[in-house]
């Protein structure tokens, strides 16, 4: 999705910039491009393609000493085609203005007519440029810069994330928010702000986020945030923890390897601080939520998206074994546009890593407005999701760079298995299995010992099995989730078409697919006891059928060598832990076969980190 970033101070504003937008690489985008003031006017640079692209450009125009503030932004176009025209940031028609924008301006259709009737011309077929016009609108009826851009954020339906400079104010940048996520960094005589921490790490960890509807004033010395009523908003800085050092490769060479090795820290770090270490209990006190949270409640809905739809599926068979209370999961998308029985009796979790994915967002509010009571599991502190949740959990992943999720989602499903403790001791007034938390308190060291053993095997089949087409993954129970995740992973990131698919399923049409070119994998575990029989069948059906057989199994699961050599053998452990431990072999398949493929790991085609926008 688009970043933004923006810098008022002293420094060079070029470096700043183009140091900013390299560390927003990771949402995934198109085109890249930067204002910034030049002899009085303002200058736009701005290209299709990548960040070195747009560096390459300002080399040879010998803009790199340009002064502050300036704006930069990455496009990933939802109106109009990536190219050059189209890049942020855009003029308005005397180039008094220029706006970078992230979201969608909806009513942009009947705007542009409007502006297009009054004279305005257009340079690109994007919605933002209606915002810079608009802006202008308000200039020519004599309102000063801050008044038009506040007039002009009235008149926009949608979503947006808004930074502009005015050629007639160089001492300021503007910004405005609506269903956008915008974050504003405090320096010494210097502000930033951009669409997302990462992008202000280099800088600073003091940030301010803003809310829907606030519009802000960033000077060198001073930043003034106004709620839409126009009353000065004051609010406390947050700190941010994650150092500069997490956001980066250390020595991997992609993000998805490196955040696939995180994650016992990950789940080390999700876990501890909720375990009581006198009574072994989970406590999640210090997250502000209690036993009263829970009264009435007689219904969950989980609802996120992709990756975090999966940790979802898992968080049902938890909790429903562990609580007895009927547990809903629905993808957001699905989930805002139809009419869920809720009420003040139903808790709503939603799952999301960046906290803005518009439809978990709009699923929320959906859920708020019907009664329910809301509970977030997200990984970014003061993100939009996390800010509009009664109560937040958050899972210490730290940052996650790779587009592919992947310690996002072991946190996700650790911070659920906690939650399905903590109710089952405090809702269904039953006590928690002492061995699956120590169990759990384990896994890191496991997980530490097992992954380079996990991962020299995996090299040698994804050298035999890169070139395949088409994937089965197979799992069932607790596993047909991690099947779903299996196959989304390495559709994701080695464009190989993969289905999930719950193993008992399989002879209801996807066993048509099974032949001696299409691998399946399949995910079974002796923990599952009688599904663990059940899924060994499904194997041997593949196998009779001539379908290579990937087996991700319980150690010692001789049954499965006589189907087939490539097997990756999972300790033993106790059944809740199994979705974190098989998840791991198939992010690192995945990761292989994408290398192995040529692929652009970190950033595959078409997808964004963050989607902030339908
Ligand atoms: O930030 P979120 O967890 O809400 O994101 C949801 C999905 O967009 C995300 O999980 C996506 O499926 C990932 N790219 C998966 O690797």
């Amino acid at each position: 999705m688009c970043g933004i970033v923006g810098y008022i101070g002293e420094r060079k504003v070029i470096p700043v910039l183009m140091e900013g937008l390299r560390r927003l690489e990771y949402r995934g985008y198109d085109s890249a491009g930067v204002v910034f003031f030049r002899k009085g006017a303002l200058e736009v640079v701005k290209t299709k393609g990548r960040i070195l692209d747009l560096e390459e450009k300002l080399f040879e125009k010998c803009y790199v000493d340009a002064a502050a503030p300036g704006l930069g932004h990455t496009r990933w176009a939802t109106h109009g085609e990536p190219s050059d025209k189209n890049a942020h940031p855009h003029f308005d028609c005397t180039r008094s203005l220029a706006v970078v924008h992230n979201g969608i301006i909806e009513n942009y259709y009947q705007l542009k007519s409007e502006l297009l009737e009054k004279g305005h011309f257009f340079s690109s077929a994007t919605d933002t440029e209606v915002i810079a016009h608009l802006i202008e609108e308000f200039l020519k009826r004599g309102c000063a810069p801050f008044e038009a851009l506040c007039k002009a954020a009235k008149r926009l339906k949608g979503s947006y994330a808004l930074a502009v400079v005015f050629k007639k104010d160089p001492e300021a940048l503007f910004v405005a928010r609506n269903q956008s996520p915008v974050v504003i960094g405090l320096g010494e005589g210097e502000n930033f702000v951009a669409s997302d921490i990462p992008a202000l790490l280099p800088f600073t960890r003091e940030v301010i986020f803003l809310e829907d509807g606030e519009v802000a004033i960033l000077t060198k010395e001073k930043v003034s945030i106004f709620n839409p009523e126009g009353k000065e908003v004051i609010r406390e800085p947050v700190k941010i923890e994650w150092d500069l050092a997490s956001a980066e490769k250390g020595g991997y060479p992609h993000f998805m390897l490196k955040e696939i090795y995180e994650q016992p820290e990950a789940i080390q770090h999700t876990s501890l601080g909720r375990i009581n270490q006198q009574n072994g209990e989970v406590d999640f006190s210090a997250d502000g939520l209690s036993e009263d949270f829970f009264k009435g409640i007689k219904k969950l809905f989980i609802v996120a998206c992709g990756t975090s739809f999966h940790a979802g599926l898992v968080g049902k068979y938890l909790i429903e074994e562990k609580v007895g209370i009927p547990v809903e999961v629905d993808l957001a998308s699905e989930f805002r546009y139809r009419n869920p029985l809720i009420n003040e009796n139903t808790l709503f979790i939603a799952i999301s890593q960046s906290g803005e994915t518009a439809d978990t967002l709009a699923s929320l509010r959906e859920a708020k407005k019907r009664g329910a009571k809301v509970l977030s599991i997200c990984n970014v502190v003061g993100s939009t999701i996390a800010r509009e949740s009664d109560v937040v959990l958050y899972t210490q992943a730290g940052p996650e760079i790779s587009v592919a999720s992947t310690k996002a989602f072991t946190t996700q499903v650790c911070m659920l298995l906690l939650l399905s403790f903590y109710m089952q001791k405090r809702v269904a007034k039953r006590e928690p299995d002492k061995n699956e938390l120590e169990a759990l308190l384990s896994l890191p060291g496991i997980l530490k010992k097992e992954m380079s053993l996990w991962h020299e095997k995996i090299k040698e089949i994804s050298k035999k099995w890169y070139f395949a087409e088409d994937f089965l993954y197979l799992g069932r129970n607790i596993l047909f989730p991690i099947a779903l995740e299996g196959a989304l992973k390495i559709k994701e990131i080695a464009y190989t078409h993969a289905e999930g698919y719950a193993a008992g399923e399989m002879k209801h049409g996807p066993i048509a697919l099974i032949e001696e070119k299409v691998p399946t994998v399949v995910l079974a575990a002796k923990e599952t006891g009688i599904i663990y029989e059940k899924t060994l069948s499904n194997a041997e059906e593949v196998a009779s059928r001539r379908g290579p057989l990937i087996a991700v199994v319980s150690k010692g699961a001789e049954e499965f060598y006589k189907l087939t050599q490539d097997v990756i053998e999972v300790p033993l452990t106790v059944k809740v832990l199994l979705p974190i431990l098989y998840v791991i072999p198939l992010q690192l398949f995945a990761y292989e076969i994408a290398a192995l493929r040529g692929c652009d790991i970190d950033k595959p085609r078409n997808l964004a980190k963050s989607v902030t926008v339908e």
